[in-house]
Formats: structure tokens, sequence, C-alpha cells
């Protein structure tokens, strides 16, 4: 504690104003970090905690209100688990994703080239998905409400328009019920998405679903935060897909479909305009009714 604590209250110390709290209690906390610190972490919780000071300073947070965010985030760990991330989607419902997401790409691009933009990953990603063959379709028991699309397009290098061989593209979707598969147990494990490798003239192509616009879960802490901010829990609707070639720069994305609802107003607020595309008819395809041509541009590593 700092030696400036004062043991009474007087009056203007319980109204408005910060400059009435102890001026030196955030720098006497931010000096305990020692020596052996890893300077960027010291730069990260130095940070962190003169911003979290200075809220709990500016709102005049109260103990009943900070306990009642302690429950609410130990409730959220609680409820995590291998196929739920309450915590991700805590931060997802606060923009705090969507935000990070946008510093790494602004860092990563600091581009001349036309890259495609990233967006978040979100919590319903799996490592294990598996790789299937150019022309496979990722829908098994497509649903009687389900549009099906023929996805393809070219992976290219963004700065030669070159054709990428080999890259990996990995991608994955929710059914027409909201749920993805690791959510549903009337879905076979691996539903809606796979692992795609392009061939030598960059090109991918597979089938799958038209999306359709879904609710994060709202049954936890997230969607109790959602309630009490008086906001509704939808996403527009949209496929995930991650792209991987070696002497690329990976890039994780979402591609949402322009006809959706819920583009302006994205509970977790991840659309940007050059991720939003048009599902068009497809003719004489016996397999599916509707084409998305999406061609991915990938910065190369410098
Ligand atoms: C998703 O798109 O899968 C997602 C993203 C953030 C929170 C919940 C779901
Ligand atoms: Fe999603």
């Amino acid at each position: 504690m700092s030696n400036t604590h004062k043991t009474t209250l007087e009056p203007e110390d319980t109204l408005n104003g910060a400059g009435h709290y102890d001026p030196n209690f955030t720098s006497h906390v931010i000096s305990a970090i020692g020596p052996k610190t890893d300077p960027r972490l010291r730069e990260v919780m130095t940070s962190l905690i003169q911003h979290i000071h200075d809220f709990a300073r500016e709102v005049h947070l109260t103990v009943d209100e900070w306990t009642s965010a302690v429950t609410l985030i130990n409730r959220a760990g609680q409820m995590s688990t291998s196929t739920r991330n309450e915590g991700q989607l805590l931060c997802d419902v606060i923009g705090l994703e969507s935000l990070v997401d946008e510093i790494t790409f602004k860092k990563a691009a600091a581009a001349k080239d036309a890259v495609t933009q990233s967006a978040i990953l979100g919590p319903f990603f799996r490592h294990d998905a598996p790789l299937r063959n150019l022309g496979d379709s990722i829908s098994f028991d497509t649903p009687k409400d389900a549009e099906l699309v023929y996805m393809h397009g070219t992976i290219m290098s963004a700065s030669t328009c070159e054709p990428v061989e080999g890259a990996e593209l990995d991608i994955w979707q929710a059914s027409t019920n909201g749920l993805y598969e690791q959510q549903d147990p009337d879905q076979i494990e691996h539903n809606l998405r796979g692992k795609f490798r392009t061939g030598k003239d960059g090109k991918y192509g597979f089938y799958c679903i038209r999306p359709t616009p879904y609710p994060v879960p709202d049954d936890g802490p997230a969607g109790e935060l959602l309630h009490m901010l008086d906001r509704h829990p939808y996403r527009p609707a949209h496929i995930h897909l991650i792209v991987i070639k070696q002497s690329f720069k990976p890039i994780t994305t979402q591609i949402f479909d322009a006809e959706s609802k819920y583009l302006d107003n994205d509970s977790v607020f991840a659309v940007k305009d050059s991720l939003i595309v048009d599902f068009t008819p497809l003719q004489g395809n016996e397999k599916a009714g509707l084409e998305l041509k999406y061609d991915i541009h990938l910065a190369p590593v410098d």
C-alpha cells in the first residue's frame, strides 16, 4: 500500500473526480514489477494496470460492481470446455478479438499489395479437420433447408498474382440450425469442415452449404452481458477459412454473404467490406444450385 493512504474519508472523496483518489497508488503497483520480468510482459502489464486503474477511478467502480464482474469471469471459466470457450466469447462480444485481429493484421500486412483481409478465428476452429480431395463435399447429411454451393477460386501471391501450389485451405461453417458439428450431437464428426490443398494452378474447389445467420452461444455469461447491454447475439452468415503456405503469411478470415441479415450489426464485430461475397446461381451442376467464386491473395514473407 502507498504510505499516502488516509484513514478517514473527506466529503470531497465521496463524489466525482479521480483527482480525489490516492495519486501515488497506481505507480506504486506498477513499480512492484520485478527486474527479471520479460520486457514485453512489463510493457503490457504496466499499460494494463494503468488503464484498468484509470477506468476504475473514472467510473468510481464500487466493490459490489467489481464483485459482479469477478463472478461473471469466474463463471465463464467454469463453463469453458474443449468445445466451449466462454472467455473468448466474452472478449468477442466486447469487440476485443476483432480489435486484436485488426492490430495484428495491420502489423503483418503493412502492405503495398492487396492481401486478403483477416477476420477473427472464433471459438469453433478445430486443428484436426480431415484433408479432403479437391471437388469433395464438406456437407454430410445435408439438412433439407440447406442450399448447396460450389465454392472455388485461386490462391495466389498478392505481389505477383502467380498461383500458389500446395496451399492448404482449412474451411469450417455452421449448419442451418446455427450449430457447428462439435456443438451438435446430431452432426457427424467433422461435418462442414475440411482441409484442401491447391494443385499446380493454385485452384481449389469443394461443395459446402450457403451459410445462414446464427446466434453465438448466449446461455452463459457472454449471453447475460449481451442481454444487459440490450444487444442481440446474432452473427451474419459466414464461412471461416485459414490458408497456410510456406513463404507466405498465414491468413485467418471469414467471408460474409452479401444478402445476409446482421452485416451491419454482427454481435462480435468481425465484418469487413472486402470480405462480403456474392453467391450466384449455378446452372448445369446437379450437385449444387449456387456458386461462390473466391480468390485468396497471400502476402509473401519478406
Ligand atoms: C464464430 O464465428 O464461429 C464465432 C465467433 C465469435 C464468437 C462466437 C462464434
Ligand atoms: Fe462462425
